[in-house]
Protein backbone atom coordinates (compact mmCIF):
# COMPACT_ATOMS: atom_id res chain seq x y z
CA UNK A 1 0.00 0.00 0.00
CA UNK A 2 1.53 3.58 -0.72
CA UNK A 3 1.18 4.98 2.42
CA UNK A 4 0.28 8.62 1.09
CA UNK A 5 -2.95 7.27 -1.15
CA UNK A 6 -6.22 9.38 -0.98
CA UNK A 7 -8.62 7.80 1.32
CA UNK A 8 -12.07 8.16 -0.52
CA UNK A 9 -15.36 8.05 1.04
CA UNK A 10 -18.52 7.07 -1.17
CA UNK A 11 -22.23 7.03 -1.11
CA UNK A 12 -24.86 5.41 -3.38
CA UNK A 13 -28.00 5.13 -3.35
CA UNK A 14 -28.67 2.34 -5.91
CA UNK A 15 -26.91 -0.47 -7.67
CA UNK A 16 -23.77 1.20 -7.60
CA UNK A 17 -22.29 0.44 -10.90
CA UNK A 18 -20.10 3.93 -10.58
CA UNK A 19 -18.92 2.68 -7.51
CA UNK A 20 -17.90 -0.84 -9.18
CA UNK A 21 -15.89 1.48 -11.40
CA UNK A 22 -14.14 3.50 -9.05
CA UNK A 23 -13.03 0.14 -6.69
CA UNK A 24 -12.01 -1.57 -9.91
CA UNK A 25 -9.51 1.41 -11.00
CA UNK A 26 -8.73 2.25 -7.26
CA UNK A 27 -7.48 -1.54 -6.74
CA UNK A 28 -5.94 -1.71 -10.51
CA UNK A 29 -2.26 -0.55 -11.12
CA UNK A 30 -2.88 0.71 -14.67
CA UNK A 31 -0.58 3.77 -14.93
CA UNK A 32 -4.06 6.19 -14.91
CA UNK A 33 -5.76 4.26 -12.25
CA UNK A 34 -7.16 6.10 -8.86
CA UNK A 35 -4.07 6.33 -6.47
CA UNK A 36 -6.42 6.02 -3.16
CA UNK A 37 -8.66 3.75 -1.08
CA UNK A 38 -12.23 3.36 -0.69
CA UNK A 39 -12.46 3.18 3.09
CA UNK A 40 -16.01 3.24 3.21
CA UNK A 41 -19.04 3.22 1.16
CA UNK A 42 -22.01 4.87 2.68
CA UNK A 43 -25.54 4.24 1.66
CA UNK A 44 -28.84 5.62 1.93
CA UNK A 45 -31.62 2.92 0.80
CA UNK A 46 -32.23 -0.62 1.97
CA UNK A 47 -31.46 -3.26 -0.74
CA UNK A 48 -29.22 -0.84 -2.94
CA UNK A 49 -27.10 -3.41 -4.78
CA UNK A 50 -23.98 -0.94 -4.21
CA UNK A 51 -23.29 -2.49 -0.67
CA UNK A 52 -23.28 -6.02 -2.32
CA UNK A 53 -20.68 -4.67 -4.43
CA UNK A 54 -18.71 -3.16 -1.75
CA UNK A 55 -18.70 -6.20 0.69
CA UNK A 56 -17.17 -8.32 -2.01
CA UNK A 57 -14.42 -5.87 -2.10
CA UNK A 58 -13.88 -5.90 1.34
CA UNK A 59 -14.58 -1.99 1.83
CA UNK A 60 -16.84 -0.87 5.12
CA UNK A 61 -20.00 0.16 4.58
CA UNK A 62 -23.01 2.05 6.50
CA UNK A 63 -26.52 2.06 5.75
CA UNK A 64 -27.81 4.84 7.21
CA UNK A 65 -31.31 5.92 6.50
CA UNK A 66 -33.35 8.89 7.66
CA UNK A 67 -36.51 6.52 8.92
CA UNK A 68 -34.55 3.24 9.82
CA UNK A 69 -32.68 5.56 11.84
CA UNK A 70 -35.35 7.42 13.67
CA UNK A 71 -35.08 10.77 11.81
CA UNK A 72 -38.51 10.76 10.33
CA UNK A 73 -41.84 8.76 10.75
CA UNK A 74 -42.41 6.58 7.63
CA UNK A 75 -45.47 8.48 5.86
CA UNK A 76 -44.58 12.09 7.16
CA UNK A 77 -46.18 14.75 5.46
CA UNK A 78 -45.17 18.17 7.50
CA UNK A 79 -43.21 20.17 5.47
CA UNK A 80 -41.73 21.92 8.43
CA UNK A 81 -41.04 18.34 10.55
CA UNK A 82 -39.49 16.69 7.00
CA UNK A 83 -36.83 19.64 6.71
CA UNK A 84 -36.03 19.60 10.49
CA UNK A 85 -35.16 15.25 10.00
CA UNK A 86 -33.44 15.78 6.96
CA UNK A 87 -31.17 18.66 9.01
CA UNK A 88 -30.35 16.82 11.48
CA UNK A 89 -29.77 13.49 9.35
CA UNK A 90 -27.37 15.68 7.04
CA UNK A 91 -25.61 16.96 9.94
CA UNK A 92 -24.70 13.55 11.69
CA UNK A 93 -24.27 11.96 8.23
CA UNK A 94 -21.82 14.34 8.06
CA UNK A 95 -20.25 13.39 11.67
CA UNK A 96 -20.49 9.67 10.38
CA UNK A 97 -18.12 9.99 7.14
CA UNK A 98 -15.99 12.52 8.43
CA UNK A 99 -14.74 10.06 11.52
CA UNK A 100 -12.70 7.82 9.08
CA UNK A 101 -10.97 10.70 8.28
CA UNK A 102 -11.43 10.86 4.32
CA UNK A 103 -9.66 12.98 1.58
CA UNK A 104 -12.47 13.17 -0.53
CA UNK A 105 -16.18 12.48 -0.78
CA UNK A 106 -17.34 10.93 -4.01
CA UNK A 107 -21.22 10.78 -4.41
CA UNK A 108 -21.47 8.29 -7.09
CA UNK A 109 -25.68 7.85 -7.98
CA UNK A 110 -26.35 9.17 -4.34
CA UNK A 111 -29.98 10.42 -4.25
CA UNK A 112 -30.60 12.74 -1.30
CA UNK A 113 -30.14 16.42 -2.07
CA UNK A 114 -27.15 17.40 0.47
CA UNK A 115 -28.32 20.82 2.96
CA UNK A 116 -25.44 22.73 4.15
CA UNK A 117 -25.40 20.84 7.64
CA UNK A 118 -23.49 17.99 5.66
CA UNK A 119 -21.76 20.28 3.30
CA UNK A 120 -20.25 22.71 5.91
CA UNK A 121 -18.22 19.93 8.18
CA UNK A 122 -16.40 19.42 5.12
CA UNK A 123 -15.87 22.34 3.78
CA UNK A 124 -14.46 23.57 7.38
CA UNK A 125 -12.33 20.16 7.35
CA UNK A 126 -11.06 21.13 3.71
CA UNK A 127 -12.45 17.80 2.29
CA UNK A 128 -13.58 17.85 -1.49
CA UNK A 129 -16.75 16.79 -1.79
CA UNK A 130 -17.72 15.69 -6.10
CA UNK A 131 -20.76 14.56 -7.64
CA UNK A 132 -21.91 13.15 -10.68
CA UNK A 133 -24.78 14.34 -13.11
CA UNK A 134 -26.08 13.17 -16.18
CA UNK A 135 -26.15 16.75 -17.55
CA UNK A 136 -23.88 19.19 -19.22
CA UNK A 137 -23.52 21.95 -16.25
CA UNK A 138 -26.24 24.48 -16.27
CA UNK A 139 -29.07 22.06 -18.31
CA UNK A 140 -31.05 20.10 -16.39
CA UNK A 141 -29.97 20.37 -12.64
CA UNK A 142 -31.77 17.49 -10.31
CA UNK A 143 -33.73 14.48 -10.94
CA UNK A 144 -34.54 12.52 -14.43
CA UNK A 145 -31.83 14.92 -16.39
CA UNK A 146 -31.67 12.10 -19.01
CA UNK A 147 -35.53 11.79 -19.76
CA UNK A 148 -35.77 15.80 -19.85
CA UNK A 149 -32.75 16.33 -22.59
CA UNK A 150 -34.15 13.21 -24.48
CA UNK A 151 -37.75 15.18 -24.52
CA UNK A 152 -35.88 18.27 -25.72
CA UNK A 153 -34.19 16.07 -28.23
CA UNK A 154 -37.54 14.45 -29.72
CA UNK A 155 -39.63 17.84 -29.33
CA UNK A 156 -36.49 19.21 -31.41
CA UNK A 157 -35.08 21.78 -29.25
CA UNK A 158 -31.79 20.34 -27.63
CA UNK A 159 -29.16 22.17 -28.96
CA UNK A 160 -26.78 20.21 -31.33
CA UNK A 161 -28.80 17.73 -30.49
CA UNK A 162 -26.16 17.62 -27.15
CA UNK A 163 -26.44 16.59 -23.76
CA UNK A 164 -23.81 15.43 -21.57
CA UNK A 165 -22.31 14.29 -18.10
CA UNK A 166 -19.82 16.27 -15.96
CA UNK A 167 -18.40 15.65 -12.48
CA UNK A 168 -18.85 18.87 -9.95
CA UNK A 169 -17.60 19.90 -6.76
CA UNK A 170 -21.11 19.71 -4.31
CA UNK A 171 -22.20 22.93 -3.50
CA UNK A 172 -25.61 23.75 -1.66
CA UNK A 173 -27.40 24.39 -5.30
CA UNK A 174 -28.33 21.12 -6.70
CA UNK A 175 -25.77 20.11 -9.61
CA UNK A 176 -24.48 23.69 -9.68
CA UNK A 177 -20.72 23.62 -8.30
CA UNK A 178 -17.79 24.16 -10.44
CA UNK A 179 -17.22 21.12 -12.75
CA UNK A 180 -14.22 19.44 -13.03
CA UNK A 181 -14.91 16.97 -16.01
CA UNK A 182 -17.73 17.36 -18.44
CA UNK A 183 -18.17 15.25 -21.67
CA UNK A 184 -20.78 15.97 -24.10
CA UNK A 185 -22.70 12.88 -25.73
CA UNK A 186 -25.06 13.44 -28.83
CA UNK A 187 -28.02 11.69 -29.32
CA UNK A 188 -28.24 9.94 -32.61
CA UNK A 189 -31.61 9.88 -34.81
CA UNK A 190 -33.60 7.01 -33.85
CA UNK A 191 -32.10 6.48 -30.30
CA UNK A 192 -34.25 5.14 -27.80
CA UNK A 193 -34.37 7.24 -24.16
CA UNK A 194 -33.26 3.59 -23.14
CA UNK A 195 -30.36 3.66 -25.51
CA UNK A 196 -29.48 6.64 -24.45
CA UNK A 197 -29.37 5.86 -21.14
CA UNK A 198 -27.32 2.89 -21.71
CA UNK A 199 -25.04 4.81 -23.30
CA UNK A 200 -24.68 7.88 -20.85
CA UNK A 201 -24.05 5.11 -18.14
CA UNK A 202 -21.51 3.66 -19.96
CA UNK A 203 -19.55 7.40 -20.10
CA UNK A 204 -20.18 8.02 -16.55
CA UNK A 205 -18.04 5.24 -15.48
CA UNK A 206 -14.82 6.43 -17.43
CA UNK A 207 -15.44 9.96 -16.25
CA UNK A 208 -16.19 9.48 -12.69
CA UNK A 209 -12.65 7.51 -12.48
CA UNK A 210 -10.54 10.04 -14.15
CA UNK A 211 -11.90 13.30 -12.19
CA UNK A 212 -11.58 10.68 -8.61
CA UNK A 213 -8.01 9.68 -9.88
CA UNK A 214 -7.24 13.27 -10.89
CA UNK A 215 -8.43 14.36 -7.33
CA UNK A 216 -6.96 11.88 -5.85
CA UNK A 217 -3.36 12.04 -7.70
CA UNK A 218 -3.41 15.89 -5.96
CA UNK A 219 -4.18 14.52 -2.61
CA UNK A 220 -1.54 11.75 -3.08
CA UNK A 221 0.84 14.34 -4.13
CA UNK A 222 0.13 16.90 -0.86
CA UNK A 223 0.19 14.39 1.53
CA UNK A 224 3.54 13.06 0.54
CA UNK A 225 5.06 16.41 0.39
CA UNK A 226 3.58 17.08 3.74
CA UNK A 227 5.37 13.52 4.74
C1 LIG B 1 -26.19 7.30 -12.48
O1 LIG B 1 -26.52 6.94 -13.76
C2 LIG B 1 -26.35 8.76 -12.28
O2 LIG B 1 -26.41 9.45 -13.46
C3 LIG B 1 -27.63 8.91 -11.56
O3 LIG B 1 -27.76 7.74 -10.82
C4 LIG B 1 -27.13 6.69 -11.52
C5 LIG B 1 -26.41 5.81 -10.58
O4 LIG B 1 -26.06 4.60 -11.16
N1 LIG B 1 -27.64 10.11 -10.81
P1 LIG B 1 -25.23 3.55 -10.37
O5 LIG B 1 -25.90 3.34 -9.02
O6 LIG B 1 -23.84 4.06 -10.22
O7 LIG B 1 -25.27 2.30 -11.18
Amino acid sequence: MIMAEARISVLCSGNGSNLQALIDSSTSNAPDSIRGKIIKVTVNRKGAYATTRAEKAGIPTDYFNLVKDGYQKLGEKDPAVLKEARLKYDADLAERILRDKPDLVVLAGWMHVLSTNFLRPFSDAGVPIINLHPALPGAYDGAGAIERAYEDFKAGKLEDNTTGIMIHYVIAEVDRGEPILVQKIQIQEGESLEDLEQKIHGCEHGLIVKATALLAEKISAAKAANT
